[in-house]
């Protein structure tokens, strides 16, 4: 597929025009950001470490029924995916309290969530994604009832399929973020899942293998999502 004008350059990742208007090439970036843009780094391997994990998830997720925008790996930091009309909130799913969660309620941190809560966020960097709920985007129109609907539905479908896969390979799968877009009248699950946009931990040292050791300067950041692709039997090129 030949790669046309630049779309959109965001933090970790530039979306790239192709011959056809209804697909897009992703290309996955060394770039890694957290607080907002505040902490910016390249870190080797990673735009092909984030490429080969999000193109197994989205897989698993195929096989199981989810619709995806994602068509195939076109290179070692690059997929073709459907192009979306993107749906400007993030969902986010919780099965252990942690992170914004424990800072703003005082919850305790590590505590399992039951039922799994469900959040959304605006996709809105210069107010720092701030916390939204179902009326928000009803009053500015963001999504439709039956869209907000769905977005949940498929969350937390998400949740029951990815949960214990992560949980056979010896990890808990905390929380993540999800975005969606619109296609053709349907809502496709978009943009990425891989440790940049969800929480992992070690089932039995609860030591953490995502994204978290970048934001706390924990260390070994792309050995640990290796770790994780390794353990789901993801294989990625040396
Ligand atoms: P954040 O890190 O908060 O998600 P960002 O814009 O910096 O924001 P990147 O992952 O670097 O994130 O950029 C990818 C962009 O492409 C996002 O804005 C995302 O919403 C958008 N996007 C993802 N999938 C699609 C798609 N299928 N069609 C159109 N746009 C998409
Ligand atoms: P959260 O605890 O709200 O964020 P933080 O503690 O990093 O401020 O995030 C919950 C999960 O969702 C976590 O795995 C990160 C992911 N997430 C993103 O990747 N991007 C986002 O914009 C948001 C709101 C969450």
């Amino acid at each position: 597929m030949k790669t046309g004008a630049e779309l959109y350059r965001g933090k970790a990742k530039t979306v790239y025009l192709t011959e056809d208007p209804k697909v897009l090439v992703m290309h996955y970036r060394d770039d890694t950001s957290a607080f907002d843009g505040v902490k910016v780094e390249k870190l080797a391997r990673k735009g092909m470490v984030n490429n080969y994990f999000n193109a197994f998830i989205m897989n698993k997720l195929k096989e199981a029924g989810i619709a995806t925008h994602f068509e195939k790996l076109l290179s070692a930091q690059e997929s073709l995916v459907k192009r979306l009309d993107m749906i400007p909130v993030e969902c986010v799913v919780r099965n252990i309290a942690t992170g914004s969660l424990c800072r703003r309620l005082g919850v305790q941190d590590g505590l399992e969530l039951k039922p799994t809560l469900f959040e959304f966020f605006l996709k809105n960097d210069e107010l720092h994604d701030p916390m939204i709920n179902d009326y928000h985007i009803r009053t500015f129109k963001w999504a439709t009832d039956d869209e907000v609907a769905q977005m949940k539905e498929l969350t937390f479908k998400v949740n029951t399929i990815l949960q214990p896969l992560f949980l056979a390979a010896g990890m808990i799968l905390v929380d993540y973020k999800l975005e969606f877009g619109r296609y053709d009248g349907k809502i496709l699950l978009g943009d990425e899942f891989t440790p940049d946009g969800c929480r992992i931990w070690d089932v039995e040292t609860k030591e953490k293998l995502d994204k978290d050791r970048f934001r706390k300067d924990l260390g070994n950041v792309i050995e640990s999502y290796e770790i994780v692709a390794h353990r789901l039997g993801i294989e990625i090129p040396a």
